[in-house]
């Protein structure tokens, strides 16, 4: 194992990107995905471990914060937070810091991976899939800069009440918002949201995929749908699809990707 170490959940790309170019920056790294149960939650021999995950409706995906809560960190290792969101951070970091102590972290914004809430270019600052691309590569490099001249934050991370009220309400939002899944004719069965789902919520049934309320929302089916056939209400129609231009779901789909200097 890589004594670089960065355990990440990414629905739609963003945070495996973000991870992947700190990655490349620290001079490598084993990313350890956490969007089931991690294959490696032994990481003792590490010397810097991170985070890198989304924030999902004022928080952190909840799966993330479970299955961090498995993971054996050196107490003398340097550890790292970083989430991403659309516009405000929320308090997953500050969740996260109760169960692994946070050497360093910062909250980054991306684009909008909640289709049914915003388009995706309705990120703070406002601006489009290309032009946040660039920022967020470059914001990785000081990220990355960061961590290799170890250094810490001072502060808490944000622990806003309003956004832990909505983070308490998210898992039944998420579930009543699951239910309104619709898969159009378009749908070829190429089953890849079957493999894609980290829930194993989706199934082909009768010649086209048939989608659960088992969802933890990430959205992965949806965005990267080669067919455009999932919608969840009409808006998700209307709206452009959005997913990180250089993240495949094949490479969601793997266990720990490998990343060398
Ligand atoms: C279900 C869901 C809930 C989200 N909730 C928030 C939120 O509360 N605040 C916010 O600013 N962004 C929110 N976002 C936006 C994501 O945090 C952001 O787009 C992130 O870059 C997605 O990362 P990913 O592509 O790695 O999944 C949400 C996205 C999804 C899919």
């Amino acid at each position: 194992m890589n004594k670089n170490v960065i355990f990440c959940y990414s629905g739609t790309g963003n945070c495996l990107d973000f991870a992947k170019n700190i990655a490349k920056g620290i001079g490598g790294a084993d990313i350890i995905m956490m969007r089931s149960k991690p294959v490696v939650t032994d990481v003792s021999e590490a010397e810097r471990v991170g985070f890198v995950f989304p924030c999902y409706g004022g928080g952190a995906p909840e799966d993330f914060l479970f299955h961090a809560a498995l993971i054996k960190v050196n107490p003398n290792a340097y550890t790292f937070g970083i989430s991403q969101s659309a516009a405000y951070a929320g308090i997953g970091l500050s969740r996260l810091n109760n169960i692994i102590p946070l050497k360093y972290w910062k909250t980054v914004t991306h684009q909008c991976s909640c289709i049914w809430l915003f388009p995706h270019d309705l990120m703070m600052p406002k601006m489009g899939a290309e032009d946040a691309q660039k920022r967020s590569e470059q914001l990785a490099a000081e990220i990355a800069a960061d961590v290799l001249a170890g250094k810490t934050t001072d502060k808490l991370p944000p622990n806003n009440a309003l956004n832990a009220l909505e983070n308490k309400a998210w898992a039944g939002i998420a579930e009543k918002k699951a239910a309104q899944f619709k898969v159009s004719d378009a749908c070829i069965a190429c089953g890849q949201c079957v493999r894609l789902c980290p829930r194993n919520n989706i199934r082909i049934e009768n010649g086209k995929a048939a989608i659960g309320t088992n969802c933890i929302q990430c959205l992965g089916c949806l965005q990267y749908c080669p067919e455009n056939a999932i919608s969840i209400g009409k808006i998700t129609d209307q709206r452009e699809h959005y997913h990180n231009p250089n993240i495949s779901a094949e490479e969601l789909m793997k266990d720990i990707i490998h990343i060398e200097e």
